[in-house]
This record gives structure tokens, sequence and C-alpha cells, in this order.
């Protein structure tokens, strides 16, 4: 069976697709919002602290950690965590980067293909005329999360997640540098083009024209006005934290894959830092002046903080948009939803690639057998989402696979690079061939504060209490009167936390719990089998280091 050789075909090739990895529907939906929620100016110190102390030390980790993994012939997080990890059980922590990979994907992917959809329907105009709530409708109907039933059957989000998941499988099935190469080298570039003509087309709008009721600088202004009083508040902290992870693609599995088809000598701590800082660029500067902006010109900052959130893409910008007549209506909805499609599937292709290596690797699967399972599992997984989504379940993946899993993983790796591995190696591996002094105080950021940051983190998760007040529920703790969990919190969420009834079932009809319930348990599944995959790949081939 085909032996896995692949490589990157150009270093512009792999930066792009590496940046392409980290830019994703994260940049663009979920930074706004995220920044919105937790104060505007309050966010942003936040922010670049855990992308100094935590995104960028994790970025080289995993570079280092693939590279490495790579030269034994190790594609995917649980043979690199055997390398790294020198022990039996180290590659069962590496199947979290197969685990969140293919969970994320199944959710991300149909997220994706709902930017896809809107595209067309930008093409055609179905928006123009539409009041803003029937375009609020329209989205709510698209999902079918409007009608309160437990089981949906979207038709037309089913069609368009059948096309995204079928182009995601056949550029997948290309391989890296005529498939996933070429799509960064096409998708990326237009990203970027269709986020500049539309940053400066939201920014150039002045109260009173075009139907605007503030210059969008006020919403630019409220994003980056720095608010220093947040420093001492946990939840901002933790939710900055959280952003990082996501956008930056760490803690996933998925850099590790990209880059284990580095050559052994070839730079990585440039790479890194480029494709880092690119993403960075293209979240607070495309990402930063796109919604948020737009928005609050014509619906004002209260409007914004009240109904902020990742639907707004779809909710309201349409609506925007017809502001400005019909045909540059029609260019900014193709430009805006082309822009989160290619963001999208440039990170959805990130995640396909370990799963698919994994089984290459291990179970010696050609590119295309390995991509129709992927394809496979994806859709199991991810009509689970669309049948359920009204009940939470696209809610519980993005809660399990694409918020803790990504601390859990990436806490596990640190320690390992940092301590069992050892710093020393550890720093050699980042160096080597680098094109860039890497500053010499990051070896003990990576040895120190970047390891003791995620275990904050990841405590935060854990336990963190309701409405983030956390002096609050400190003092409560000390007065004898216990801790109340956030719904959102590790602990919270098991406990049902925010559930008044936590039956499964009322009058014969499966309940909102019951689907939660149901989900974690298939996402405890997936877990389970990609261990045993790993165990039973590891009993045929003889690993040795
Ligand atoms: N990093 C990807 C994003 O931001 C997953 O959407």
């Amino acid at each position: 069976m085909a032996e896995h050789k692949e490589r990157w075909g150009s270093r512009v090739g792999l930066v792009l697709a590496m940046a392409g990895n980290a830019v994703g529907l994260g940049n663009f939906l979920r930074f706004p919002a995220q920044a919105v929620q937790n104060g505007g100016g309050a966010f942003i110190i936040p922010y670049l602290v855990s992308f100094l102390l935590m995104g960028i030390p994790l970025l080289w980790i995993e570079w280092a950690i693939g590279r490495h993994g790579g030269k034994y012939g190790h594609h995917s997080a649980p043979g690199m965590m055997d390398v790294i990890g020198k022990g039996n059980w180290w590659k069962y922590i590496g199947v979290f980067g197969i685990f969140t990979n293919l969970t994320v994907a199944a959710y991300y992917t149909y997220l994706e293909s709902w930017t896809l959809a809107y595209v067309w329907h930008s093409i055609t105009g179905a928006f123009s005329g539409m009041t803003s709530i029937e375009v609020a409708n329209f989205f709510l109907e698209y999902v079918d999360a409007a009608d309160g039933s437990w089981f949906n059957f979207p038709s037309s989000a089913l069609f368009w997640f059948g096309i995204t998941l079928a182009l995601n499988l056949w550029i997948l099935s290309r391989g890296l540098s005529k498939g996933v190469e070429i799509a960064s080298k096409i998708g990326m570039p237009l990203l970027i083009m269709f986020g500049i003509f539309l940053a400066i087309r939201t920014l150039t709008l002045d109260a009173g024209e075009q139907g605007a009721v503030n210059d969008a600088l006020v919403g630019l202004n409220f994003l980056w006005e720095p608010q220093f009083d947040s420093l001492t508040n946990p939840s901002v902290w933790m939710a900055a934290a959280g952003q990082i992870f996501f956008t930056l693609s760490v803690g996933m599995g998925s850099i590790h894959c990209y880059a284990a088809y580095v050559q052994e000598n070839d730079d990585i701590a440039l790479n890194a830092a480029s494709a880092g800082w690119m993403n960075e660029f293209v979240e607070v500067i495309l990402g930063g002046s796109i919604v948020v902006p737009i928005a609050t010109a014509y619906l004002g900052l209260d409007w914004v903080q009240d109904n902020v959130g990742l639907a707004m893409g779809f909710r309201t910008m349409p609506t925007l948009f017809q502001n400005w007549g019909p045909f540059l209506a029609g260019v900014a909805g193709v430009a805006w939803f082309g822009l989160l499609f290619f963001a999208g599937i440039t990170s959805s292709l990130a995640m396909g690639q370990p799963v698919m290596a994994f089984m290459q690797d291990e179970y010696k699967l050609s590119r295309g057998q390995s991509a129709r399972m992927f394809g496979l599992f994806m859709l199991i997984l991810s009509l689970w989402t669309v049948f359920f989504y009204g009940y939470g379940a696209f809610g519980e993946f993005d809660d399990w696979s694409g918020t803790f899993a990504l601390v859990v993983f990436a806490l596990f790796e640190a320690i390992a690079f940092a301590w069992v591995f050892g710093m020393e190696k550890g720093w050699a591996e980042i160096t080597r061939g680098a094109d860039i002094e890497v500053p010499y105080v990051f070896k003990y950021v990576i040895k120190y504060v970047t390891p003791l940051f995620l275990l904050v983190v990841f405590v935060g998760a854990l336990i963190a209490p309701a409405g983030g007040d956390w002096s609050g529920a400190l003092s409560g703790l000390f007065a004898g009167e216990g801790w109340n969990f956030s719904a959102g919190s590790i602990v919270g969420k098991l406990w049902h936390v925010g559930y008044a009834d936590k039956r499964w079932f009322v009058d014969g009809s499966p309940t909102p719990v019951f689907i939660v319930d149901a989900t974690r348990s298939l996402l405890l599944l997936v877990f389970v089998v990609i261990a045993l995959a790993v165990r039973h790949a590891w009993k045929r081939n003889q690993h040795t280091y």
C-alpha cells in the first residue's frame, strides 16, 4: 500500500497553509463577539498578553513536535507524542490530536457550508428587499432551529453541507501540495482582498451617509480604547485565552500535522511566527474592522452589545449591506460570505489532514481510501449536529471539542515538551535551521510561564463561578456558602447547571438534557474508539525510536 511520504511544494505554500489553518471563522465571527461581550477595549490587553505568553510559545512547541515526529514517519499526534514522551501512555494523550480535529471539523464544516450557501444567495440577490426581520428569519429557517422541535431536517442546509464536505474531501484526496497548498494559495489572497475591501468600505462610513446613524469609527473605538480595570477580571482573561486557542488552532493537533511535512533542518521558528502574526493581523485588523463597526454605524453600540454573537454575520450583515444599494449589496455579500468560506475551508482542511495522516501512517490506507473513511466519520458526526442543532448538539461539540479539549491537550503537550522531552532538546529543536534569532527569554517562558498559564486556564475552565464573579464566589466560599458553578464551566456542564428540568423525556419526547447527554456520550465514544485504534495500531506496527 501507499507509502506516506508527502512534502510541501514551497515555503510560501506552507506558510499560507498554516496561516489558512489559523485564519478561520473564529477570526471574523468569534473574535468580534468575544471582544464585545468582554467589554471591547477591556478584552484587547488580556488577548495580546495571552498571544505572547501562550499562543506564540504553543506555536513553536507544536511546530517543533510536528517536525520532530515527521522525522520518524509520524504525521499525527499519537505518534508524535509517543516520540516526545517516550512512554507508553503519551500516545493516548496524542488521541486528542485526532479526536479534536475530527469532532471540530464535524460542526465547523457545517458552519462553513452556511457561508457557501450565503455566497449563492448573495449572488442571486435573495436578500434584496427583505426587511431585517425577514433576513433574521431566513437564517433561522435555514438551520431549522426556529420551530422548537427536537429533530431538524433542514433540506437546503443539508444540500450545501453535502457540497462543502465533498469539496473538502476532494481537495484532501489530491494530497498536500496539489490539494491543500493550492487551495491555500488561492483562498488566502482572495480572503485578504475581500477583507480589505470590506474594512475600507465600512470604516469610511460616516453618520448620515447611506442610512448610517453613527460613524463606523464609534465601533472601532469601542474595540480599541484600552480599559485597564479589566486586567483584574479573570473572566475576561479566560475569554481572551480561549479566543487565542481557537483562533491560532493550537491544542488541536493540526499544526503538528502540517509541520510534520517539513524537512528536518528547515526553518520552523520564522515560519511559525509568520503564520501566527498573519493570523493576528487578519483577526484584529480585518476581523475587528467589519462586523462591529458596520453594525454600530447602523444599529448603535447598545444594540451591538445586546445582540452580538456568532450568528450576527448571517442574521444581520445581509440587511446592513442593503443600505449600499442593490449592486454594492450583492458585491459586499459575496465578499463577506466568500471571505468566510475561504477562511473556513482552509481551516477545515487542516482538521482533515491529521485524521487522514493517521490512517495513512498507521493503517497504510491510500489517500483516496483515507479521504473516504474521513468522509464517512464526518457524515455521521456532522449529521448529528445538523439534526439536533436546535437542542444544543452543535454547542456541545463546540464546548467539549472546540474549547475544553484544546486546553487539556495543550497543557499536556507543553509539559511533555518542556519537562519530559526536556527544554535543552526542545530549544535545540525549535532553533535548528531557524531563520530568526528566537528571543532567549522564550526558553524560560516555554518552560515555566506557558505551562503555568495553561494550568490556570484549565482550572478556570473547570470551576468558573456563576456570572464570572470570582471574587464574590471566593468570599462566598470562605463564608461557608459553597461555590456556584457557572453553567458554562466543565463542572457546571456535567451537573447540568442552568437546566430547570433535568429529565431525559417528557411526554415521550426527548428533552434538551437528553440530547446534550447523548451528544456527550457520542463524543466520549469517538475518543475511546480512536484510543482503541491507536492501541491496535501500536500492536501491529513496531515503532522504534
Ligand atoms: N483557527 C480556526 C478559526 O479561527 C479554527 O476558525
